[in-house]
């Protein structure tokens, strides 16, 4: 099932009117009347609305009334008040997928798509990095974004990092919770990671051409189950969940905030504050002065992680030299 935000106007049309008048009955002739729809029309609408989440109460003679929201991540509550310029405003929406990177990826394209928010509830083949599988139950955050930015080329490895960033800083303006970034791109909760992200980017000549940032976020799932069945994949290092930090604010203004800080950090980007991005993450890195193995095709490194490149590129001291960590994962090897 795919909604979007751009079709079914007729039933955000009346789901607002329940919204705005959610003290009162409303009778179907009313609705009828002030959105110039029909009786059927409206009562098409309500029964999908009602099969979505929303919970409406329905009285004879007195009509329908609005009592509770729907928990599900559709389209038009994402972009109901969001206050971004461009990422988000155009939504798909799905309750089952394979992978949001997968159907972004199709449509990256088109030059409407710029800033195009693809969601689901669940994914069924979800990706991670290197090629490993994403554990994307429902209760989870698992978006794509699609972009056109027209950045250099050498900003490719900075953007994972910055995106990683505005979610950490997300997670401690809205929900008061420290979370820490382990290079290149993940969110931690006590040494345990709460939220990945992915970059397809395609190049032309010198230049980013587009890019889909896939972001999976365990905003509120089981980590032990994930946790016992993910065990034994490499580089695990466990998971957990925000939802057991603090449960106070909805998804949908979750995602709404970060899609703005995210934005934020790519306005940062483009004016060319290099600088204080690198320098706000190596603020918030479990990975920087730590003693750290990164696996390469054909060798591991083992030293300390001494800071990132102006690039976002890791740079381990071992006891010979520097050597600078383009892409891949490292692992800590010991916590303070
Ligand atoms: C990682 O390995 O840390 C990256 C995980 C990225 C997962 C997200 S969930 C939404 C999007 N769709 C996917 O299939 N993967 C990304």
């Amino acid at each position: 099932m795919i909604y979007t935000s751009f079709d079914n106007p007729g039933l955000v049309k009346v789901l607002t009117f329940l919204k705005t008048h959610n003290t009162e009955y409303l009778s179907g002739q009313d609705l009828s009347d002030v959105l110039k729809i029909s009786r059927v029309a409206v009562w098409k609408h309500i029964k999908k609305i009602i099969s979505l989440g929303y919970i409406v109460e329905s009285k004879q003679k007195l009509g329908y009334r609005l009592t509770k929201n729907t928990e599900l991540l559709l389209p038009w509550e994402i972009t109901h008040g969001l206050k971004t310029k461009k990422i988000g405003k155009r939504v798909y929406y799905f309750d089952s997928i394979d992978s949001t990177q997968n159907y972004a990826n199709d449509i990256v394209n088109d030059p409407k798509e710029d800033g195009a928010l693809i969601i689901a509830e669940k994914q069924t083949g979800g990706k991670g990095r290197e090629g490993r599988k994403w554990a994307s139950p429902e209760g989870g955050i698992w978006f794509s974004i699609i972009m056109h930015p027209k950045m250099d080329i050498g900003l490719s490895t900075l953007i994972p990092i910055a995106s990683s960033l505005a979610l950490r800083n997300t997670i401690s303006k809205t929900l008061k919770i420290e979370s820490e970034l382990k290079w290149p791109n993940d969110v931690t909760i006590n040494h345990k990671k709460v939220a990945g992200m992915i970059a397809d980017i395609a190049l032309e000549s010198n230049k980013i051409k587009n890019l889909v940032l896939g972001i999976g976020i365990n905003f509120n799932v089981n980590a032990k189950t994930i946790e016992n069945k993910f065990k034994d994949t490499p580089n695990f290092y466990g998971v957990c969940s925000l939802a057991d930090f603090n449960k106070t604010v909805s998804p949908v203004e979750f995602l709404q905030k970060y899609l703005q800080e995210l934005e934020y950090v790519f306005q940062s980007i483009e004016k060319g504050k290099i600088k204080e991005i690198v320098n706000e993450w190596s603020k918030y890195s479990s990975t920087l002065g730590r003693k750290v193995v990164a696996t390469l095709d054909d060798a591991k490194i083992v030293g300390i992680a001494v800071k990132i490149d102006d690039d976002g590129m890791l740079i381990i001291q071992d006891k010979d030299k520097k050597h600078r960590i383009v892409a891949g994962d490292v692992k800590h090897l010991e916590y303070r």
